[in-house]
Order: structure tokens, then C-alpha cells, then sequence
């Protein structure tokens, strides 16, 4: 009996078996199927994505409803910047009227937040905390699903060691280790449980790549840098994301080398597709394609179509060198009808895998979109990722967190009541201003019986004085200042550039005529960059470097400065004393001529008018209690490299808050060849702490820890010394030994 039920389960299994192998084709063989259905005009169609009807980073070039009749006779593939349930469906549906009724995939920046805004990414890259992080791309991906959107240009993974460099605010700063983390956080946030499920966006690493790395930080400049660097550096990141699953790579703007990146064999095809064995497509950047004419490259849009299709750039971004050159390259026989299929073929299958060829209106849901966006624990999440991403620069005497007894406090600066400014660049979906708190309202609410007091002082660019008198008048009146100074919005993010970081306009100014005052003074800064205020961090007591932090601006604000959250971020970049010391970053090499500290000028390589260390270092950020490192042990001293060394030491929250501390990990190869940075960070955790409790924190150094890229660009390890350090910021270095590499 019993064997009669089991073999009646296993033919039942096994006919199902067989049925579904015949009916249900894999996703290759539906590709497969498609493209010998699709003519040469179709195949080029789907590698063709236009600009909505609605201006982001470039122009709109063609009318809407030239547009549509495009999508109807299949022309186009993918359309970026249309977003909402109802606006995607007008355009699916002309997508269903083409021939072959392919559908479109609907692509938007999202590049912190949707509905609920996040804090800008390089903000979120300072809470060192990859839950939150990649909480923080789930939500917004949730929201962009619900509101029709497929595909993510994002998460940003480009390494940037230049300030001057506008686009730094959208990245996770200096460190490959940390970028690298932050990268996988963001796809896995962005996708969630996998392209397919209703809440998940195709996410995109860009901009590939070395696009951070641009000469003099002028956006779009030219790339030139040792391949060593680009592997060391720039690529890791990139890579995670791979790793990671993303769907999609864009590509840069800049030339790399001398070869535009849009056009670059080597990078798209060698290392992305082949070294990498990446599965996804590779989409251009904004008219990138185009733009080889200027960098000379190219002398037309067909050149600069061949050399792109060729190296391994599968879908043009709105320069129109595609759909309106590759038929005659084919015929030409300049481009293989293999090499289009190819394209083509990655980039229907990400439709499949979207669910998109079942159901082309499954991101369409009114309801849903209703339901999703701007939900309350979106908005909570938010406000914790703000609370975490704020930076304490300076707490002298204790002066901050605030008691929540003050009679009263001025407010005084530019960007007190500012709204709107706290989504900062990149957010797109500008929403009501109703959602977004500002720190005026965000104190309002916290600050209980204590009296508010208000001056803005001054503009954030201009350079009229005229209200100092105000702001020092309410100064007297009032226990405690808080100062809202920084830049504007739009001095970070794409094309905003500056050759000069210094906190803008007059505000300087005004917060030395508020401190002669002789009030306690706290300043936040805001900004999308690591800014100069030399003279503020010289002198305020008391600084937080608050970014741009979203909707919850506000409140995270005001949670941190009364203690309601324990600061405990880091900075992922490192902060200049001048521009004259750019570009500067911790993971420099030692020279031949080190200087020994920062007054060691004779014959070392230094500055004579300035000292060589940053005003704060990468890694760098207090709490409201204090930590003490002790106990360094290593399970041993020496390593063959198929072994590992396990070494442990101790954190104890020595203050009275309890708080969390990012304990860093960094190594020095001390003698290899080539040569090796003088600290790299290895390794890094988050840990809270009660007042007094101590906990013992553990990393493994295992070979991949030692490894690096030697000239040959084959990943290496070399026998010899290895100094390690353990701290609380690149520059603080608490406990620190040695251990070998025996082979
Ligand atoms: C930017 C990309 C962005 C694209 C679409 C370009 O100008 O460089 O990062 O995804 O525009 O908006």
C-alpha cells in the first residue's frame, strides 16, 4: 500500500516534470524565441531609451506624442522619467499597441528616497550602518514600485577624494572597504527579494567608472590614473555590486585613460562582462554616446554608436546614436547582427525576470501606490537614518546634549526654517512641503517650556549684514545658540562643482559675531560635501555636520541635540583645512620623504604654508560618552596564508550615556612591492554600549585581508610584516601590533 502511494506521488511529480519542461519555457529560451521574431528595426528599438516629458539632467528632445506613436511602432525600449501608476500606463499601453507588444521598463533616478525622502547618500554612508542602510533603499524601492517605476539609477558607487566634486554627496566617500559594503547594502535594498517580487526595483551601479576621480573635481573632466588604482580603488565597489546581483551598470561621462567610458572595450566588456561574468546590461549615461564627438573620439553619431555597441554598452540613454545608426552599421557590416542580439538579449530578459512580458501593468496598482507611499514607518525610518547619519565634530565641556530645562534658545541662521533645502540634490519627487520638518519645527516640538528666539542673520550666498544686529541682539537674550548654516542644495549634485568649499556668503562672518556674544554657541552645517570653516571648528564649542537629511531633518536634528539619540556617526570622507590640500585622503602612500608630523617641513614632503593632516580625518566622529580600547590579543603572531589570525580587544563605554561606537580596523603591509597604503581600512563594527559595560569585539585577518593588486594586476599576497591598528577614526589610533605572513 504504502509503496503503491509513493510511486503514484513520484509519476505524478515526474509527469509534472516533464509537462512544465514542455509548456514552461526558461527565461533564455523565451529570449531566444523573441529575437527570431524580432526584426533588425525591433531588436534596435529595445536598445533605445528616451527622456519622458519632464526635464531632469538634460533636455527633452521629442515631444510626447511623438514619443508614443515611437513606442507604437517599437522604437523604444525603455523610458526614463515618467513616473505615478497613471502616467506609466499611458505610455504601457502604447507600448502594447507595437507589434510584438514588448513592454516598456520605466526607469527614474531614485536616488534617496521616493515618496519619504532619506538623507543624501554620502550622509547615510556616515551611519557606517548597513541595516539602516539598505532599510533605507527598501522603503524608497517599495514606494518607486508602487508608483510604477521598475529600475533604479542607482545605488552611486563611485569612489570621490575630491570635495570640489559636486556629485560627492551622492556617494559613500573615500573608502573602497566602505563603499564596497554600502554598494551590496543598497542593491540587496534596492531588490529586495529579487527582481520579479512587487516591491522591488532593478537597481543600477554607476557610474562605471573612475567618474569620481574627475581632474581638479570639475564634473565630466577627464580620468587619469594608473590601473592599479583603478583596481585597488575604484573598481571594488563596483564589483560588490556585481556581487551583489545588480541588474544593471551605467556607464560615465569621463574618459578614462584617453578612452571615453561609454566606448571603453576594457572596462565594459574585459573586466564587467567577461572577468566578471555580469548578467545584467550596461546602459550609457545621459547622451554619453553622443558626447564622444566632443571629447573627439568619435566624429559622428555613428561612430560613436559602433564604438559603444561594440565595446559592450548595451542600451543608449537619449543620444539617439542607436536607433538612428545601428541598421546601417549592420549593413555596413561594422556591427555583427550577433553583437545587437546580445544587447538585446540581456536586456528582455530583465524584462522577464520583472514579470513585466506576464503582466506589463503589474506596477499599476492605484491602490497600492496610494497605500505605499509616504506610509508611517517609512517616514520613522527615516527619521532614524537621519538621527544616524549625523556627524559630532565638537563637544567641548560637554556643552551638547541640551537640557531640556533652558529657558530659552535662539535660533539663528539661514536654513533654520528651511524646508524643501533638507531633501537636498537628487530628490526628485519634491512632494509636499508639509511633510518635511524643518529644525525650527523640529525644536518646536521638543523643546517643551523652553522659549524659541529666531534670527536667519543672513543669506547663505549673499553678502549683506544687515541682519548680524538682530541675531546677536536675540544671542543675549537667550542660555544657549543654535546656528543652521551651510550651503544651498543645489551647490552639490551634478554639475556642482566648486572650486571653492568654503561655508559660503557671509556666515562665517556671522557666527563670529554671534560667539562674541559670549553665549554657549552649538552650529550645524549642512551641506552635500566635506565643506572648509576652519575658524568655526577652531573656535564654536560645540559642531554637528548634519548633511542633507530628508524629510526628518527636523526631528533628527532635534533628537541629537537634546540626547534623545547618541551621535555615533563617522565620516566617510576626509575634511580639508583648504582646497589647496586636495586631493586628500587617508590611504595615501608613505613616500620616500614622510613627514614625521605636521611641523616636520625640511626636505619632507609637506606643505610649508600648511599642515599635511586633514581637519578631520576619514573615520572621524565623537559621541556623548567615551570609549576605552584595551586588551589587544591575537590568537597568534604569525600566518601561513592558508590560516587565519583571530585578534580581540576590548571596548568599554567609559562616559555616562549609553552609545554606540564604530570600532575601525586597519592594516599597513609594511614592506611589499609595489608599495602598499599606510593604513587601509580591513574591517569595522558597530557596537552599543551601556555606560560602563565593555564588550569584546573580534576580526578575523584571514588572506583576502592581505591581498592586493601587484603591477601585473594579478591579486597577490607577499610574506613580511603586517601592522595592525584598531581605533576610533583613521586618525585615532587606540591599540596597535604587528604579525607576520610567513608564506
Ligand atoms: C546622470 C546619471 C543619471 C542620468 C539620468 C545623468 O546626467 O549622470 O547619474 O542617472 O542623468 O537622469
Amino acid at each position: 500500500m504504502t509503496i503503491s502511494i509513493k510511486s503514484t506521488i513520484f509519476i505524478c511529480l515526474f509527469s509534472s516534470i516533464i509537462n512544465t519542461a514542455y509548456t514552461q519555457q526558461s527565461i533564455p529560451q523565451k529570449v531566444d524565441a523573441l529575437l527570431k521574431k524580432m526584426t533588425l528595426a525591433e531588436k534596435i528599438g529595445q536598445l533605445n531609451q528616451y527622456n519622458g516629458d519632464w526635464e531632469a539632467t538634460g533636455p527633452i528632445t521629442t515631444d510626447v506624442g511623438n514619443k508614443l506613436d515611437a513606442i507604437k511602432r517599437g522604437e523604444v525600449g525603455s523610458i526614463l522619467n515618467i513616473v505615478g501608476v497613471q502616467h506609466t500606463k499611458v505610455f504601457q499601453e502604447a507600448a502594447m499597441q507595437s507589434r510584438l507588444k514588448i513592454p516598456l521598463l520605466f526607469g527614474q533616478d531614485v536616488i534617496h528616497g521616493y515618496g519619504v525622502t532619506f538623507p543624501i547618500p554620502l550622509a547615510e554612508a556616515a551611519s557606517w550602518d548597513m541595516a539602516a542602510i539598505e532599510k533605507s533603499a527598501r522603503i524608497a524601492a517599495t514606494e518607486a514600485a508602487s508608483g510604477g517605476v521598475h529600475w533604479t539609477f542607482a545605488p552611486m558607487v563611485d569612489i570621490a577624494r575630491d570635495p570640489r566634486w559636486g556629485r560627492v554627496m551622492e556617494g559613500a566617500g573615500e573608502d573602497p572597504y566602505l563603499g564596497s559594503l554600502i554598494a551590496t547594502a543598497r542593491v540587496h535594498g534596492f531588490q529586495g527579494m529579487g527582481l520579479g517580487n512587487l516591491d522591488a526595483v532593478m537597481a543600477c551601479a554607476k557610474h562605471f567608472t573612475a567618474y569620481g576621480a574627475a581632474i581638479g573635481g570639475r564634473d565630466y573632466n577627464s580620468v587619469d590614473m594608473s590601473l592599479r588604482t583603478l583596481w585597488e580603488i575604484y573598481l571594488p565597489p563596483f564589483k560588490a555590486a556585481a556581487d551583489a546581483g545588480v541588474g544593471t551598470f551605467m556607464n560615465s561621462f569621463n574618459d578614462l585613460n584617453g578612452i571615453p567610458a561609454t566606448a571603453n572595450r576594457y572596462l565594459q566588456h574585459d573586466i564587467l562582462k567577461e572577468k566578471w561574468g555580469f548578467k545584467g546590461f550596461v546602459v550609457s549615461d545621459w547622451g554619453s554616446m553622443g558626447e564622444m564627438i566632443n571629447h573627439g573620439y568619435v566624429k559622428d553619431n555613428y561612430e560613436a554608436a559602433e564604438a559603444a555597441i561594440n565595446a559592450g554598452n548595451d542600451m543608449d540613454m537619449e543620444s539617439r546614436s542607436y536607433i538612428n545608426n545601428l541598421a546601417k552599421l549592420v549593413a555596413d557590416k561594422k556591427v555583427s547582427v550577433k553583437v545587437i542580439d546580445e544587447a538585446v538579449g540581456r536586456i528582455l530578459t530583465k524584462k522577464y525576470e520583472l514579470g513585466l512580458f506576464s503582466d506589463p501593468y503589474r506596477f499599476s496598482d492605484a491602490d497600492r501606490e496610494k497605500r505605499v507611499l509616504n506610509a508611517p514607518e517609512h517616514v520613522e525610518a527615516a527619521k532614524d537614518i537621519a538621527s544616524k547619519s549625523i556627524v559630532l565634530l565638537k563637544n567641548e565641556h560637554q556643552l551638547l546634549p541640551l537640557s531640556k530645562t533652558l529657558n530659552s534658545i535662539a535660533l539663528i541662521g539661514p536654513l533654520v526654517k528651511s524646508k524643501k533645502e533638507m531633501k537636498g540634490f537628487w530628490a526628485l519627487n519634491v512632494g509636499d512641503e508639509k511633510e518635511i520638518v524643518s529644525l525650527f519645527e523640529g525644536m518646536q516640538q521638543a523643546a517643551g517650556k523652553t522659549k524659541l528666539l529666531y534670527a536667519k542673520g543672513c543669506d547663505i550666498t549673499d553678502t549683506s549684514r544687515a541682519g548680524f544686529a538682530e541675531a546677536y541682539k536675540i544671542a543675549m537674550q537667550a542660555d544657549v545658540v543654535i546656528m543652521a548654516m551651510g550651503e544651498r542644495p543645489d551647490m552639490t549634485g551634478e554639475a556642482k562643482s566648486r572650486s571653492d568649499i568654503h561655508l559660503p556668503g557671509v556666515q562665517e562672518e556671522l557666527i563670529k559675531e554671534v560667539m562674541a556674544s559670549g553665549k554657549p554657541v552649538v552650529v550645524l552645517l549642512m551641506a552635500g560635501r566635506p565643506m572648509v570653516f576652519n575658524w568655526t571648528a577652531d573656535h564654536v564649542p560645540a559642531i554637528l555636520y548634519t548633511w542633507w537629511l530628508g524629510n526628518q531633518a527636523g526631528n533628527a536634528m532635534a533628537d541629537v541635540l537634546y540626547g534623545d539619540y547618541n551621535p555615533a556617526a563617522k565620516l566617510p570622507i576626509t575634511f580639508p583645512r583648504t582646497e589647496g590640500q586636495i586631493p586628500i585622503y587617508y590611504n595615501h602612500f608613505n613616500t620616500g620623504r614622510p613627514a614625521r608630523n605636521d611641523n616636520d617641513v625640511n626636505y619632507t614632503s609637506a606643505y610649508i604654508d600648511l599642515p599635511n593632516s586633514p581637519k578631520y580625518a576619514f573615520g572621524y566622529g565623537l559621541s556623548y560618552t567615551t570609549f576605552k580600547y584595551s586588551n589587544l590579543r591575537f590568537s597568534k603572531k604569525s600566518m601561513l596564508k592558508k590560516e587565519t589570525i583571530t585578534i580581540s580587544f576590548d571596548l568599554q563605554n567609559t562616559g555616562k550615556y549609553p552609545g554606540e561606537e564604530v570600532a575601525q580596523f586597519y592594516l599597513r603591509d609594511m614592506v611589499s612591492q609595489p608599495i602598499r597604503p599606510v593604513k587601509e581600512l580591513k574591517g569595522f563594527q558597530k557596537v552599543m554600549l551601556q555606560p560602563g559595560e565593555t564588550k569584546t569585539i573580534t576580526f578575523i585577518i584571514d588572506k583576502e585581508k592581505l591581498a592586493f593588486y601587484n603591477d601585473q594586476l594579478e591579486r597577490i599576497t607577499q610574506p613580511g610584516e603586517f601592522r595592525l591598528m584598531i581605533g576610533s577614526a583613521s586618525d585615532d589610533i587606540r591599540l596597535q601590533d604587528s604579525f607576520e605572513l610567513t608564506d
